[in-house]
């Protein structure tokens, strides 16, 4: 088997891509203050801002292809920490794009609907970026550093993503499910819409973007909604009672960083190469 290096493999997202990747490749995953073990994966302990460090581990690796997903992902935590931000969102990815490049080897960066300011959805590929929060703007300046470093990369941008956690990293689903099972109401934005999709689905699409393209690419799920309604499928599916699902608006909540308010994705590109995303109540089902 060819052997597929994934950055990021302890988090949320980089621990469902593992399960799904080791059925067609030998898989390797970078973790770094989260050291697990993932069955049938090789981990290895790394801080990716060690550019050394990392260039040693990937040259002893000699990986076919690479897909980054290790990053500061979350937007409030970049708005209080740019220069953190800064440097594992875009200087760590133009290093390993730089990397990949020079082994004229296959990368799949991912990027997020944030790079839009959701004022003129649904967004397609050649859409001008318009981020309006740190994360989505370091986003956006990586996007371009990898494909000038490797012009042959693709830079998945992925949606609001949910499903099964690594034993240390969960989506938003996780949270939601505890607070519903305490009986707790939640109260959820009816007016934030995003094109949500299961990380088994995302998975997919990363893997069929790794073979088949290179350049931008939205990986969005097939139905554009607001958190609110995604509450009251979650409740159905998962048998609670719908009245603990209360609507609030963004401007409800104090959050550092500021939220668009539709960055639903056109995902066309990626239907035409194959990528199926499930509906919502299927996917939540499967899980
Ligand atoms: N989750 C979403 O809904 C969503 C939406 C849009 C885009 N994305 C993008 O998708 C990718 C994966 O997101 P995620 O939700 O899986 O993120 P996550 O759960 O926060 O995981 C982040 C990963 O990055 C690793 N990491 C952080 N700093 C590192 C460093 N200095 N050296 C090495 N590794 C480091 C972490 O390792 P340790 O945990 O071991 O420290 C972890 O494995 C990210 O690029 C994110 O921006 C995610």
């Amino acid at each position: 088997m060819a052997k597929l290096l994934v950055t990021g493999a302890s988090g949320f997202l980089g621990w469902n891509l593992c399960q799904i990747a080791q059925s067609a490749w030998e898989v390797y995953g970078t973790t770094w203050t989260n050291s697990i073990q993932i069955p049938g994966i090789t981990t290895i302990k790394l801080d990716l801002r060690n550019v050394e460090q990392f260039t040693q581990s990937f040259n002893e690796i000699q990986p076919d292809a690479v897909i980054h997903l290790a990053a500061a992902s979350k937007p409030n935590y970049c708005q209080t920490h740019p220069d953190e931000s800064y440097q594992m969102n875009v200087t760590v990815s133009a290093e390993i794009a730089a990397w990949c490049g020079e082994a004229e080897i296959p990368l799949v960066f991912t990027s997020t609907d944030l790079v839009f300011d959701g004022l003129n959805a649904p967004y397609h590929e050649g859409d001008r970026v318009s981020p309006i929060c740190v994360y989505g703007e370091h986003k956006a300046i990586a996007e371009q550093k990898v494909l000038q470093r490797h012009p042959k990369a693709v830079v998945c941008r992925m949606p609001l993503m949910f499903g099964a956690a690594s034993p240390t990293a969960g989506s938003f689903l996780q949270g939601f499910l505890e607070a519903l099972k305490q009986g707790k109401t939640l109260g959820l934005f009816t007016d934030e819409y995003r094109s949500v999709t299961s990380a088994k689905t995302a998975s997919e699409g990363l893997l069929l973007a790794l073979e088949q393209t290179s350049g931008l690419l939205h990986l969005g799920g097939k139905e554009s909604i607001s958190r609110y309604d995604f509450g009251l499928i979650m409740a159905e599916v998962f048998d609670f009672p719908k009245d603990l699902i209360q609507p609030c608006q963004q401007q409800d909540v104090v959050m550092s960083a500021p939220r668009p308010p539709n960055v639903t994705l056109d995902s066309s590109r990626a239907y035409g190469l194959g990528y199926k995303p499930r509906s919502l109540p299927q996917e939540l089902l499967e899980l």
